[in-house]
């Protein structure tokens, strides 16, 4: 196999690293990476076994499987229809990227047209499992390419996968309901914070009661990050990344005539916390939305700087 990892952003920077130890230790050739930011990717390239190529086609010229972490699916469209481009037969794509799975079957499309072969392979976990290889991988796409990248994709580049099989459409489908779990409990939680300092409750108190009662990551990271109002966005999933997510939920529900009111209502919290100057904070920085709705202050420093001393790169999806 030879890699190329297009994408080297919060989470593609750490994967692309793990990607490229594989390669060396399996006695791969070098992985070629590409970003639109060309310094990231020689920051990559300075401590990892990667080459950075001049350009996409460059790229897709070396390799023979692909993976790919973009923004969102205007940013996926661009980069994929520049890779198709080449008309490379063969060639085997992994896409981490969260899209809307209507954009996922129309890149598969696309890829089958030219010979190629597209998997929707979203990822659960923020940028510090990515670091440490801890996501929950999902996969879909067509049967051959799930098992060549599962051959090494654990523990490579995650600790466990979830098989959606054949069909693209429905890793991306697992990935926007697994959001909707997350993005739920964010807001259950800045609910909760909140009516607990409203009651004048020891949050401290909460936090524990939280860490013995429900041990699972999201709440006990989402539940730190609440509770200390610390809502850096460095290493996490940005805001606007979060109400991208969010507006993929309620776009599903709407097409479906599913009513979705608690992401709708996290949706009015995250739009709170932007307009009040969150756009580069986590979006757990949803809580601050939470809070001006109860009259308190919606950011618990004077201004963000809370979180320069909390910051514990645990926050993510
Ligand atoms: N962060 C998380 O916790 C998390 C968890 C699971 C899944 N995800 C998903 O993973 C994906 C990446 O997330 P992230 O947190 O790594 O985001 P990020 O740090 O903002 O990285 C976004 C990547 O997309 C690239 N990009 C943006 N606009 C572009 C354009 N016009 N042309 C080419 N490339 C462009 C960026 O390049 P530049 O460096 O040049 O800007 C960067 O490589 C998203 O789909 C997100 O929903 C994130």
């Amino acid at each position: 196999m030879a890699f190329g990892f297009i994408g080297l952003g919060n989470m593609g920077s750490m994967m692309s690293h793990n990607l490229a130890s594989y390669a060396e230790s399996a006695g791969l050739p070098k992985v070629q990476i590409w970003n639109r930011t060309r310094g990231k990717s020689e920051a990559v390239a300075a401590n990892s076994y990667c080459d950075v190529a001049d350009s996409i086609p460059d790229l897709v010229r070396k390799c023979n499987v692909i993976h790919t972490c973009l923004a969102n699916d205007d940013v996926a469209l661009s980069v994929y229809r520049e890779i198709f481009q080449a008309r490379k037969h063969g060639l085997i794509l992994a896409d981490h990227s969260t899209l809307f799975p209507t954009t996922s079957t129309t890149l598969e499309k696309e890829a089958r047209e030219v010979g190629a072969s597209f998997m929707s392979c979203p990822v659960f976990g923020p940028p510090a499992a990515a670091k440490s290889a801890g996501l929950l991988i999902v996969l879909s796409g067509k049967e051959e390419s799930r098992k060549a990248v599962k051959s090494y994709i654990v523990p490579t580049l995650g600790k466990g996968m979830i098989d959606c099989g054949e069909e693209t459409s429905k890793g991306a489908l697992l990935k926007i309901l697994g959001n909707n779990c997350i993005l739920g409990t964010i807001e259950l939680l800045s609910e909760s914070f909140t009516l607990a300092e409203k009651t004048g409750f020891d949050t401290d108190v909460l936090y524990e009661f939280i860490q013995q009662w429900f041990p699972a990551a999201a709440w006990v990271n989402y539940g730190k990050k609440i509770r200390d109002g610390a809502f850096s966005g460095k290493t996490g999933f940005t805001l606007p990344g979060g109400m991208k997510d969010a507006a993929y939920i309620r776009r599903l529900g709407a097409e479906t005539s599913t009513p979705t009111p608690i992401i709708d209502q996290a949706w009015n919290h995250l739009t709170t916390a932007k307009a009040l100057g969150g756009e580069s904070l986590d979006w757990s920085a949803c809580a601050a939305g939470m809070r001006v709705t109860a009259g308190l202050k919606p950011f618990k420093g004077e201004d963000f700087s809370l979180q320069g001393n909390h910051a514990n790169g645990v926050n993510g999806n």
